[in-house]
């Protein structure tokens, strides 16, 4: 396995309804998770953006979250739609997507 440029996290977490943290995944992070797989493999893109689902990545009411490493920069409130742009902008082009950025006293 070659070492990827980049890694992404989304978080999948799941919790009982009516919890007081909710979750990513009652936010809609599954089908995220997918967009970004199928991004991957129409990029072909295996060698150089690594995707995994995690748990909770810690700030629970802005989700779905998506953190991406080496970069050390969280996106909250991800939607299908910023799937391509993240990569395009950030993951492939290494520009950070601003207006998905959490806000320095989340992340
Ligand atoms: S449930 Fe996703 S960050 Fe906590």
């Amino acid at each position: 396995m070659t070492k990827p440029l980049r890694h992404v996290f989304v978080c999948t977490q799941q919790r009982p309804p009516n919890h007081p943290r909710g979750s990513c995944a009652s936010a809609g992070a599954p089908p995220i998770l997918q967009a970004f797989w199928a991004e991957q493999q129409k990029r072909q893109a295996y060698e150089k953006i690594a995707i995994t689902y995690s748990g909770c990545l810690g700030p629970c009411d802005g989700g779905p979250n998506v953190l991406v490493y080496p970069d050390n920069v969280l996106y909250r409130g991800v939607g299908l739609a910023d799937v391509a742009e993240i990569f395009d902008k950030h993951l492939e082009g290494g520009e950070v997507v601003e207006r998905l950025r959490a806000d320095a006293a989340v992340w």
